[in-house]
């Protein structure tokens, strides 16, 4: 099973963004992820899709857009313009998501849903082959340098049974994303459960070594 390590840029340093990025694309970066905050959906403010746009021109990793904010249908062009690669939207903040979905991918990016931790995966059965990706959040959406949700392992487990199931019908995969208080001990925890992309932002921004700290991700 393939595993990918998402850096999430905010807990990197945004006063030198750019040599943040250098240093986790040096260091095996699969994926840069990217937190996008309304004060809204969730009580933090982050960035909007000018610092996407500026992520996207000195990275070429792949940009996985995680919109915390709601109705973000009214923002998906923006985002996508600036660049975003992937761009997942929460369940609970988008009221047609079937549509919402559709025209991401109608605007050439990869869909994908977040689910908080309270939200049940019977919310996605009905648009499963719509996704590129679903996002498991492990903590309550808003801050970097939560800790782990233990109960998040079951649900991987159960979204990944869900997933195999389907399996059968259909060649494409569709990875599980997990986001929220991954450090060394818990992404072995939830690479167990079933676990694709493991986003982690203070395990490797507030590591003395982001290369090192990604390796550390990996070996577990
Ligand atoms: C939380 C964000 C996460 C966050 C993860 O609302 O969606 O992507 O940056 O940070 P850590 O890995 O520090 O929990
Ligand atoms: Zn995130």
């Amino acid at each position: 099973m393939p595993c990918f390590i998402a850096p999430s840029l905010l807990s990197a340093n945004f006063g030198r963004l750019a040599e943040e990025i250098r240093s986790v694309e040096e260091g095996g970066a699969d994926i840069l992820h990217v937190d996008v905050m309304d004060g809204h959906f969730v009580p933090n403010i982050s960035i909007g899709p000018l610092v996407v746009e500026a992520v996207c021109k000195v990275t070429r990793l792949p940009v996985d857009v995680h919109l915390m904010i709601e109705k973000p249908e009214r923002y998906i062009a923006d985002f996508i313009a600036a660049g975003a690669n992937r761009l997942s939207v929460h369940v609970e903040a988008c009221t047609h998501l079937n549509r919402t979905l559709a025209e991401i991918h109608r605007l050439g990016a990869q869909p994908g849903v977040a689910l908080n931790p309270s939200t049940p995966l019977s919310a996605i059965e009905e648009v499963l082959e719509e996704l590129f990706q679903v996002v498991l959040m492990s903590v309550n959406p808003g801050f970097g340098g939560q800790r782990f949700i233990p109960s998040s392992l079951k649900k991987i487990a159960r979204l990944r049974g869900m997933l195999e199931q389907r399996a059968t019908q259909s060649e494409r995969p569709i990875w599980i994303e997990v986001d929220g208080g991954i450090n060394a001990e818990t992404a072995a925890q939830v690479r167990q459960a079933g676990a694709d992309i493991l986003v982690a932002g203070h395990a490797v921004f507030r590591h003395p070594n982001p290369a090192q700290a990604m390796a550390q991700l990996r070996q577990a």
